[in-house]
């Protein structure tokens, strides 16, 4: 990807939960880093050469440090376990700037929704509401108080008193009510979620069916969801600038095809997350699989992106 690298050294690694590690990171030069705003993430590119985004945890006036946590996935394709095993303190890694797709904005209150290792950027969120002394809850939901990362950073902070966790485990009185909590929609209440697939779906379809509007609904997936490949299909792209047609096998991605022809397309999630390989459509209609776009952009059809996303129609043009 191309990148404005920065050296960065793993300064603190601790366990922040069962399966969880948190790594502090300062510059290498011991310098301070470029500001962040609550809500954004950074790539890091672990040892095992894999290029993984992070949200930042720790409060955003902080410039001397980044903190991020790493959820174990024993399933995934080895970024989480290089990050488990293979980063230690003293370790030097290259990370990109911080970027923001989630971030805050100014509203009479706000509600915070984490679901287990999704609690990063919205205890971030969370610091900064209560830095500004704004109106918001949060409700933190894991399957189990061992599983619950950060716990009592939390319990001693300031905005402790805000809120509730709801453990998969615990009895029913404390499991999280979405229909209560999510009750009074309002121009000026915006809610944030972050979490697994499951969890963010369901929180933002009982927002909608209760009369949230689209713009006031947050999200960001930290992972990519597993999809059905069955009916992939072949297709073509073309490139606008050259009227070069390439094929996408129905096993290749875009990237793929792109790249087996010497286009190169900056690239890092490869999971629909993260934004960076962002395409804009001119002519035909994408079959849109990630989870960067809002569903009114996917509406559009103007943009997709090329790591995961398709094509309905048998050939895309785009502005390449
Ligand atoms: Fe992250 Fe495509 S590379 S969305």
């Amino acid at each position: 990807m191309e990148h404005d690298w920065m050296q960065v050294k793993v300064t603190r690694k601790e366990i922040a939960a069962e399966g969880v590690v948190s790594f502090e990171l300062r510059a290498a030069d011991a310098g301070p880093l470029p500001e962040f705003s609550a809500g954004s993430h950074i790539d890091v590119e672990l040892p095992n050469g894999m290029v993984r985004q992070y949200s930042l945890c720790n409060p955003s006036h902080e410039h001397d440090q980044y903190e991020i946590a790493v959820l174990l996935d024993t399933t995934g394709r080895g970024g989480s376990r290089s990050a488990h095993e293979q980063l230690m303190p003293g370790a030097a890694l290259r990370i990109g700037a911080p970027r923001n797709h989630f971030a805050l904005v100014a509203a009479r209150r706000s509600i915070l929704l984490a679901g287990g290792i999704g609690v990063t950027p919205i205890l971030c969120m969370a610091e900064r509401l209560t830095e500004t002394d704004s109106e918001f809850e949060m409700h933190y939901c894991s399957r189990s108080l061992a599983r619950t990362a950060f716990v009592q950073r939390i319990r001693s902070s300031a905005f402790s008193g805000r809120v509730r966790f709801h453990f998969d485990d615990g009895n029913d009185a404390q499991k999280l009510d979405t229909r209560a909590v999510l009750a009074a929609p309002s121009a000026d209440t915006h809610l944030y979620v972050c979490g697994p697939k499951g969890f963010m779906d369901h929180v933002i379809l009982t927002a909608k069916s209760l009369g949230w509007s689209e713009g006031n609904i947050h999200y960001e997936y930290f992972a990519g969801a597993e999809l059905d490949r069955s009916r992939d299909s072949r297709f073509e792209v073309k490139l606008a600038s050259t009227g070069q047609l390439i094929p996408v096998a129905r096993d290749q991605s875009v990237i793929q095809a792109l790249t087996a022809h010497g286009v190169e397309v900056p690239v890092s999630c490869e999971q629909g997350v993260c934004g960076t390989c962002v395409m804009r459509v001119i002519e035909g209609i994408p079959d849109h699989r990630d989870m960067y776009f809002t569903d009114a952009e996917h509406a559009a059809n103007d943009r997709f992106t090329p790591c995961c996303s398709r094509a309905k129609s048998a050939l895309l043009v785009i502005d390449f």
